[in-house]
């Protein structure tokens, strides 16, 4: 019997990354799981990957209008979930002079209110002993150029995750965060840098991990089947770190 045996699943960006890693441990660990991203297509894909305990919902968590279907939508497939990861995102980084207001508008917006509003949304969906998981990042730990508005968005995040704790105590639904560190996936690929600027900056950042080496998608997802499952029972409001120690190790 896997620990996630009987329960289902609900993960925003399931298609690639650190939210299809976890899709596939939580499956693996005997779990059915709805996964979300913004195109149809590449949903039909990753769920005839995933297998039959996988399905599909189309949502861009920057638009309220989308995020506020998802009840019905997800009933259509289960009447009830037993966990939620939190995990779409994607970064844009500029230097403080370089921002501009509507890639302000554009980070919060998907980062931490389209975070806070689908969760809001499936509170009524989930069972008691549910377990929500946010996606933070180890960028909140510590100051980095150009890095400003994605790590305040971040930050708001960690904030969401211990006054929802204090909020979804009463409810008995837990509520943690997982910090991944640098991590391999398509994020770097989608920042609007080209792609020697990415080679460049992974060459410059390897060698100051503790490892050096970047931490895998499956690396983070081992943690947030962790605080899905029932061993984590008495962890609430807390983040899990997934950094190879960069952010306490100089
Ligand atoms: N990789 C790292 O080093 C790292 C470190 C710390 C934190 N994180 C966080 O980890 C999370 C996942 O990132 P990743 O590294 O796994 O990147 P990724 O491989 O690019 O995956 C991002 C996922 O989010 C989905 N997504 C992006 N924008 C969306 C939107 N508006 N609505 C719905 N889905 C959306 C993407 O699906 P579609 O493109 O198909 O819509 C995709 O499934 C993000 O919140 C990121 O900030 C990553």
């Amino acid at each position: 019997m896997g620990k996630l045996t009987n329960k289902t699943a609900f993960i925003t960006g399931g298609t690639s990354g650190i939210g299809l890693a976890t899709a596939q441990d939580f499956i693996n660990e005997g779990a059915r799981v709805i996964i979300t991203g913004r195109h149809s297509e590449t949903l039909n894909q990753t769920v005839a990957s995933l297998g039959p305990n996988a399905f599909s919902i189309a949502c861009d968590n920057g638009k309220m209008s989308d995020i506020l279907q998802l009840p019905e939508r997800i009933k259509a497939i289960t009447p009830a979930l037993d966990i939620v990861f939190a995990n779409a995102g994607y970064g844009r980084f500029a230097p403080v002079g370089g921002v501009t207001e509507a890639m302000f508008d554009e980070l919060f917006n998907v980062l931490v209110k389209g975070t806070f509003f689908t969760v809001q949304q499936l509170l009524p969906l989930l069972r008691e002993g549910s377990s929500i998981i946010f996606n933070t990042s180890v960028v909140t730990a510590y100051g980095s150029q150009n890095a400003s508005i994605y790590s305040a968005a971040k930050a708001a995040v960690q904030s969401l995750t211990k006054n929802l704790a204090a909020d979804l105590t009463a409810q008995k639904i837990r509520v943690n965060s997982v910090s991944p560190g640098y991590t391999e996936t398509d994020i770097f690929n989608k920042t609007g840098f080209t792609a020697e600027q990415i080679t460049g900056a992974k060459d410059y950042i390897t060698p100051l991990l503790p490892y050096k080496r970047f931490g895998t998608a499956m690396e983070v997802a081992k943690a947030v089947s962790f605080l899905a499952s029932d061993d984590a029972s008495y962890i609430h409001g807390a983040e899990i770190v997934v950094d190879g120690g960069y952010s306490v190790i100089r």
